[in-house]
């Protein structure tokens, strides 16, 4: 897929207030500082389509980005930040989960993993939830540039084995690295061939 255009749409922190969910989208989501902003800005090259940065929880809000006029590409606020307090962080919560539960134009989540770390609770426990609501997801490991690809592919062994103590199948999964561009053409072209637009 070539990126002929992408426009930032609209920020909102409710439900009611999203753009009619009348084209297709997929939503990006993992743990705070899993690079998700990052990732949005290398598939859609553009540099500052999401705002970036070193302090977890910047992303507060579910940002709607429409891509080629016919997709919306969703940057949601990351999960697991323990900085911001438990009521905040509920209601949140709440309300992405409400937002992943209700949205019928929404095709496909995108789990982001961060490829160096251990099999996370917080991973785990998140895409359970998704597969007893039967929501799709594929699950997309980040931050490759940091570490081996040995590493990287003992990490993402380590996940599918915990995931399959829950899951009869893995959900597909994706290789990226945003410094490096990595994964770009894969992930694209996944959106391409799902997107029922
Ligand atoms: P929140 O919105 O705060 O939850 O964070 P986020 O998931 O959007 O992460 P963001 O893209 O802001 O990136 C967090 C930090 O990780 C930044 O310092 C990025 O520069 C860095 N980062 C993100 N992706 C990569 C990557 O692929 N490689 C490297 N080396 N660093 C990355
Ligand atoms: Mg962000």
């Amino acid at each position: 897929m070539i990126i002929k255009s992408a426009t930032f749409i609209a920020s909102n922190t409710r439900s009611d207030k999203l753009p009619p969910p009348v084209i297709p989208e997929y939503a990006f989501i993992g743990r705070s500082n899993v690079g998700k902003s990052s990732l949005i800005n290398m598939l859609t090259d553009r540099k500052g389509l999401a705002k970036t940065s070193q302090t977890p929880g910047k992303t507060q809000l579910i940002n709607h980005f429409l891509i080629n006029e016919n997709w919306y590409l969703v940057d949601l606020p990351g999960y697991g930040y323990a900085k911001i307090s438990k009521s905040k962080r509920e209601e949140w919560e709440k309300f992405i989960r409400y937002y992943l539960r209700h949205r019928e134009s929404l095709q496909c989540v995108m789990v982001l993993v961060d490829s160096r770390l251990e099999p996370q609770k917080a991973d785990l426990d998140f895409c359970c939830w998704l597969g007893e609501n039967s929501i799709p997801f594929v699950v997309v490991y980040t931050k490759t540039d940091k570490q081996s690809r040995v590493k990287t592919d003992q990490r993402a062994a380590a996940f599918r084995k915990a995931m399959l103590q829950y899951f009869e199948e893995m959900p597909q999964q994706f290789i990226t690295s945003s410094e490096a561009r990595e994964g770009r053409d894969t992930l694209l072209a996944f959106i391409d061939e799902t997107n029922k637009g």
